[in-house]
């Protein structure tokens, strides 16, 4: 008659087959680098109030200028972060203002409405949350950029 396992031998087996899979997905390759290309020209910041809130609360996914976090280097997280700077990047790069002056309206819009800086980024991230006031000015900031090169 087969005997139940123990509950040790069910903790040591199933927390084994927890540390395999963490360990197999590091050998996943997406989520391993780290690309931050050459700033081809930065978005023309009206003042320095503006650029230093876009700084905090955008360039880490709509620059070449990500500040890549230690998480960053360790799957499953690498690879969300990867695939949030690779779209933010297709998006909108501040870092290439010829490429994508004309989405500053937009930018201003999704600021405008709370979309961007995304919520699961600012929990993270508490220094990116705009203050009603910050968001005045990025806004602001956005759609002058908007009228001068747009
Ligand atoms: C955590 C990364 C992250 C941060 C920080 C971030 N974004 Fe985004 N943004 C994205 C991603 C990913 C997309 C594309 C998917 C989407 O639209 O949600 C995007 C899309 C956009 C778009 C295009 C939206 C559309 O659908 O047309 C604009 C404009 C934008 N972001 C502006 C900003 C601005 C301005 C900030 C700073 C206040 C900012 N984002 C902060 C990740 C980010």
């Amino acid at each position: 008659m087969a005997r139940r396992p123990g509950l040790r031998r069910v903790v040591l087996v199933g927390g084994g087959v927890v540390v395999a899979a963490f360990l197999a997905i590091q050998l996943v390759p997406y989520g391993w680098s780290h690309p931050n290309p050459p700033v081809v020209r930065d978005a023309p910041w009206p003042d320095e109030e503006s650029a230093a809130i876009a700084r905090t609360s955008c360039y880490d996914c709509h620059s070449n200028e990500t500040d890549w976090p230690a998480y960053s280097y360790v799957a499953p997280m690498s690879w969300l972060v990867r695939s949030d700077v690779e779209e933010g990047r297709d998006e909108l790069n501040l870092s290439d203002w010829d490429a994508d002056a004309d989405e500053a309206d937009d930018a201003a819009e999704e600021v405008e409405e709370g979309s961007m800086p995304p919520s699961q980024y600012t929990r993270i991230h508490r220094d990116a949350r705009l203050t009603d006031d910050e968001r005045a000015t990025l806004v602001a900031a956005l759609e002058q950029m908007a009228g001068d090169d747009g």
